[in-house]
């Protein structure tokens, strides 16, 4: 298998509003994240992931961007890019860029001139289309709730946003707009950017003749995004992306491409594809979902058994053909140790646990801000509270139906985006250390407990053990490139598998509960000449590996050399 620094790479994704405030304006900014360059090198990430920082009227914090080429105020300014650029190389870590190509703000200049008039120069930069007996031009809707279609009664038509309206979608049919995003990509390149997060990338072109005879009223009413995924045409454009820009530099990409498996992910990052190195797949973010139809807000508990299935299948169909991106947490996502783990009693060891997993799959790992932490949800009691568009657009939307007001806020409480996006836990006092000021979100008052100045100093802190195992994982080279065997398929509680290299093996045992369940030693394994190189709990000096009684949310890697000996 081709060897490369992304392969090995482990990624941090910073939220730049919630990372750190400089100034006290209760906003994160760039200086905030400079001053924390060296908490990145000692944790002893090498790629920082950071998401849009570039002008925006944050109607999606970032997401909705106005200028490509220029940073956000409130986020600094372009000298302070390059010095954080320049620090974060000096300290041999490579930046990131988060890249939102299905769309711009509405305040961007095209847009205001798209909307001008319909001859406008700049129309077909946006997809407008005629509204149909007095309403939009079909039922579709957009993620954020409500229509796809936004009225426009300068020009008396309607323009497509698959987010919220403050985000209208690009026309990736017209040349003039990838000749556009080709030149920024360019622009962003030269200045000695390393790679590009793509943003919903997956949705770039739409389906064809929309939204006309091809693409009529759907009854009961459906999400839009699901047929405007991974359509054939969005590999062309990647394809020539690629040959034209990415292919100049050694970057690392991943593309956000979600609805999609892991034989059709191959079309993505295959190797000869010449479009991705990696995508971040969702499946087993949907795992807790009631139906892949019903959308994320209809929680159910989510199955030990279908995470094995989904990750297994990932692990072993891009295995030697393609790449993976492995998270379980991220600024869209709740808390992974409340939702995967146990927030409660076993806090600490389950997020251990669940970091071993990361790290251990073949593909690589990425870490989301304040995960390192085993930061867990917020459940705030008002929905004054909350500030995400996604969230207060499904509030208003059940609200409106006549859903409880309890339900609703129960589903906000496990599901909400904002669960990630509470200020970073620095400190126990204060604003968590995060701002002098009043910060944008409240902060979890858990901060007392969690935070990175009591987990720096304690051995045993979920930080010192993603320390660990990122410095295993640079040292043994079967974190990265093992082939991975499930074991025991149909176990309830315990998840395992190895990891092979040649002669070597990593064996990986993960109770993913509070039970107290055995483990049998897999006659697979040799027990001579093995050696445990992390775990969350000490090893019993009485323990008989042949029947190992696994305590809640245990984590354990054994290496075995010369297995094949
Ligand atoms: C995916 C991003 O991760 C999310 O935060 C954003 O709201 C949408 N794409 C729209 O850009």
């Amino acid at each position: 298998m081709k060897r490369t620094w992304w392969k090995e790479s482990v990624v941090y994704q910073i939220y730049p509003i919630s990372f750190k405030d400089s100034n006290g304006d209760g906003i994160g900014d760039l200086r905030g994240i400079i001053s924390k360059l060296d908490y990145l090198r000692d944790l002893g990430v090498d790629v920082v992931w950071i998401c849009p920082i570039y002008k925006s009227p944050g109607h999606d914090n970032g997401y909705d961007i106005s200028n490509y080429c220029e940073i956000k105020p409130q986020f600094g300014t372009m000298e302070d890019f390059d010095e954080l650029l320049h620090g974060l190389h000096t300290r041999g870590m490579k930046l990131m860029m988060d890249l939102v190509l299905n769309h711009t703000s509405d305040e961007h200049p095209w847009f205001l001139e798209s909307r001008q008039s319909r001859n406008n120069p700049k129309r077909d930069y946006y997809i407008w289309r005629k509204g149909k007996n007095g309403g939009p031009p079909n039922n579709w809707e957009s993620y954020f709730s409500g229509s796809v279609w936004e009225y426009d009664a300068r020009t008396d038509e309607y323009y497509l946003h698959l987010y919220s309206k403050h985000q209208p979608d690009l026309n990736w049919e017209n040349p003039a707009v990838i000749g556009e995003m080709h030149n920024m990509i360019q622009w962003w390149l030269k200045k000695g950017v390393d790679g590009f997060r793509f943003d919903a990338i997956a949705h770039i072109v739409k389906a064809k003749g929309l939204p006309d005879a091809d693409n009529p009223d759907h009854s009961p009413t459906v999400r839009a995004y699901g047929m405007f995924s991974n359509l054939d045409h969005v590999h062309t454009l990647l394809q020539n992306l690629h040959d034209e820009v990415l292919y100049f530099y050694d970057i690392m990409t991943v593309g956000e491409t979600s609805g999609l498996g892991p034989e059709q992910a191959l079309d993505y990052v295959g190797d000869g594809r010449r479009e991705l190195n990696m995508t971040f797949q969702f499946e087993h973010m949907f795992l807790d979902a009631a139906s892949p139809g019903s959308g994320k807000w209809d929680v159910v508990p989510w199955k030990l058994a279908d995470l094995k299935r989904v990750m297994t299948g990932w692990q072993t169909i891009l295995h030697k053909k393609g790449w993976n991106a492995n998270y379980l947490c991220n600024h869209d996502q709740p808390r992974c140790v409340s939702r995967f783990g146990n927030d409660g009693p076993y806090r600490i060891p389950s997020a251990k646990m669940l970091a071993t997993f990361i790290h251990t799959l073949e593909g690589t790992p990425y870490i989301y801000q304040g995960e390192e932490l085993g930061m867990t949800n917020i459940a705030f009691d008002a929905i004054d509270d909350y500030r995400d568009v996604e969230t207060l657009n499904f509030y208003k939307e059940r609200v409106e139906a006549g859903v409880p007001e309890h339900e609703i806020m129960r589903a906000i409480h496990l599901k909400s985006r904002d669960n990630a996006r509470t200020p970073m836990q620095w400190e126990a006092g204060g604003q968590a250390g995060f701002t002098t000021g009043t910060p944008w979100i409240a902060v979890n008052p858990n901060c007392k407990e969690i935070n990175a100045a009591q987990a720096m100093q304690d051995r045993d802190s979920v930080y010192h053990y993603y320390k660990e195992l990122i410095r295993l994982r640079k040292r043994h080279e079967v974190f990265v490139y093992g082939e991975y065997r499930l074991l025991l398929e149909d176990h309830p509680e315990i998840y395992a598998y190895t990891r092979t290299l040649d002669d070597t093996l990593l064996l990986v045992i993960l109770n993913f509960f509070a039970g107290e369940p055995v483990f049998e030693w897999p006659d697979s394994v040799k027990i001579e000449g093995i050696e445990l190189l992390i775990s969350n709990y000490k090893p019993d000096e009485w323990e008989d590996l042949r029947q190992l009684r696994l305590r809640p949310y245990e984590a354990r890697v054994y290496l075995q050399q010369g297995s094949r000996g």
